[in-house]
């Protein structure tokens, strides 16, 4: 099949981008990656092992690839290259700006750009709290277009147990929304935990 980009940006929630990738890697399903200098940053604050560390054990998988973000002759660069749609996770408010305005200043933006010139799904989880206008505003510019806005906030209702619980619960919405068939049996995962 063809693949999923995703595109690690840096928002809080590098562990978003984690669980994401290997759950569509556990699926067989290809993924083609790209992750910001920022996020690399964010990731080093929040995760256990280095970006460097995870990425090779990723690039184990012959459904994986790497680009780098300056990469702007990769083939996720150009829609010719064909996509199963792009996840933005978890989606800066720098660079939901920058996919909302077109500027394609970076290979994660282009490929962003180019699912929406081509109309494939994209989907992004941006994480910023509290939410200015202008954050508001370049939403509502995506959300018109077409782009799946799914802002990664718990299922209280759930009633989670661990960050674990949460994150899981946002990493099948935002696959669920790409609309893959590996993904429709989604509405399992979302039982409450006591049933
Ligand atoms: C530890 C850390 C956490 C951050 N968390 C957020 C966040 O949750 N949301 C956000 O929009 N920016 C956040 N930032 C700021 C972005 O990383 C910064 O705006 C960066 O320029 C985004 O670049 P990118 O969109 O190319 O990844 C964070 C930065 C750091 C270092």
């Amino acid at each position: 099949m063809d693949p999923v980009v995703v595109g690690i940006s840096g928002a809080s929630g590098s562990i978003l981008a984690q669980r994401a990738i290997e759950a569509l890697l556990n699926r067989e399903i290809p993924v083609i990656a790209t992750c910001s200098s920022a996020a690399r940053m964010v990731w080093q604050e929040e995760m256990e092992e280095p970006f460097g560390t995870t990425l090779a054990r990723w690039q184990e998988s012959a459904n994986f690839t790497y680009c780098p973000i300056g990469d702007l002759k990769a083939p996720i660069a150009s829609g010719t290259t064909p996509t199963a749609g792009m996840i933005v996770m978890p989606c800066s408010a720098s660079t939901l700006a920058a996919i909302a305005h077109g500027l394609s200043t970076n290979l994660l933006q282009r490929a962003a750009d180019v699912c929406l010139k081509e109309r494939r799904r994209l989907v992004i989880v941006p994480r910023e709290t509290p939410v200015s206008t202008i954050h508001l505003e370049n939403m509502l510019t995506l959300s018109r277009l077409g782009v799946t806005v799914l802002p990664p906030e718990p299922a209280f209702y759930l009633h989670p147990a661990s960050v674990g619980d949460i994150v899981d619960f946002i990493v099948g919405r935002a696959l669920d929304a790409l609309g893959l068939p590996e993904f429709l049996d989604g509405r399992l995962r979302y039982q409450r935990r006591s049933e």
